[in-house]
């Protein structure tokens, strides 16, 4: 008998206020058109938080529907993790106030930082501490408001990311050490200091004292993204003994079409089998895979048994992927 992690409730949370390119173009006074950003990112719109709103109370929107979805009292959590670039303040944690938010007090929390690749490495962290037998339950949530840290005056970033948060629920069960178990059956984390630089917040909550704005060199990122994304999607496939033909969902991080659609063909996937938010959302950053997830299982494409790869790859650089069966 193993200890598997089963995701059993999602739930997703978007600001009110949606722009278009057109609208945001216009909002920001940017020299852009819908066209140039629809034609290399296929990305048409994006949700921008209202000033009141902030990672913390976003990431408690998102989990509060997740509870309920999954028909768990906020008290019965044990665990609270949370993947943010974009924490209300260094500290409390972004977890800890949405414990308070949530009026939970026998759990405990703390932030993951790993960009654009945070819920997939807060998932493995909430993964293990169940399988240890720490915990029972737990809320993996992704919460970024990355309208804070854009530099508006750059066409070539901020017409990319919007705000939003995803959480999952995460309860032990039993499974038999298969890859035909229900829950997370591995992830598979990297990172590569080395190239830092190429996408960066350049100050902020750090400790080199200035506000910081999201820098980077686009191409660049694209250029590790697929080749990553597709051999750490490989080597969780390998280590379960499953190929690509097994994969019935991929929840990719949502950054890109065309990043999303050279991982989908990858797989062999058809892409109807590949979940897309990125066209309504923009990239939410740590958000995008449990708002695409949540949009997935909600509407009742993902079906018990199937298997979903998520993937997901960000600044520092960091990447990875994990397996899961509904
Ligand atoms: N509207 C119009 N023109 C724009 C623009 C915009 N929003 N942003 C940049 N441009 C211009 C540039 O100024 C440049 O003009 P120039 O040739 O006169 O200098 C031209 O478009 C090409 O810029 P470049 O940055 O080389 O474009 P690109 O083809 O690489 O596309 C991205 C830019 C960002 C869409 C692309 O690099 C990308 O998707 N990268 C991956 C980014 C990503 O996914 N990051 C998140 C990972 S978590």
């Amino acid at each position: 008998m193993t200890i598997r992690s089963l995701i059993v409730g999602c739930g997703g949370y978007l600001p009110e206020r949606s722009l278009s390119n057109d609208e945001l173009a216009a909002a920001y006074g940017l020299e852009t058109s819908d066209e140039w950003i629809v034609e290399r990112t296929g990305i048409r719109r994006r949700h921008l938080a209202a000033a009141d709103e902030t990672a913390s109370t976003m990431g408690a929107a998102a989990a509060r529907r997740a509870l309920e979805r999954a028909g768990v009292d906020a008290s019965e959590v044990g665990l609270i993790v949370v993947a943010t670039a974009t924490p209300d303040s260094a500290f409390p944690s972004t977890a800890v106030r949405i414990q308070a938010l949530l009026g939970n007090t026998s759990g405990f929390g703390f932030d993951v930082s790993a960009a654009c690749a945070g819920f997939v490495y807060a998932l493995n962290v909430a993964d293990t501490f169940i399988r240890s037998g720490q915990v029972k339950t737990a809320l993996v949530i992704g919460s970024e408001v990355f309208s804070r840290i854009m530099d508006w005056s750059d066409r070539g970033t901020c017409v990319l990311f919007g705000d939003g948060a995803g959480a999952v629920v995460l309860k032990a069960g039993e499974g038999q050490g298969t890859a035909d178990d229900r829950g997370i059956l591995s992830s598979h984390l990297h990172s590569d200091g080395r190239h830092g630089e190429i996408l960066l917040v350049d100050g902020g909550a750090g400790s080199n004292g200035k506000p910081g704005q999201l820098r980077m060199t686009g191409k660049e990122v694209f250029r590790h993204a697929v080749s990553k994304l597709a051999a750490v999607v490989d080597e969780a496939l390998a280590a379960n003994g499953l190929s690509h033909a097994d994969v019935r969902w991929l929840v990719p991080h949502q950054a890109n079409r065309r990043i999303i659609d050279a991982m989908g063909k990858k797989l062999k996937l058809p892409p109807e089998r590949v979940v897309v938010t990125v066209d309504r959302h923009a990239n939410t950053s740590a958000a995008s895979i449990p708002l695409a997830l949540a949009e997935a299982v909600n509407d009742g494409r993902v079906q018990p048994g199937d298997l979903v790869a998520m993937e997901a790859i960000g600044g520092g650089l960091t990447w990875g992927a994990t397996l899961a069966r509904f």
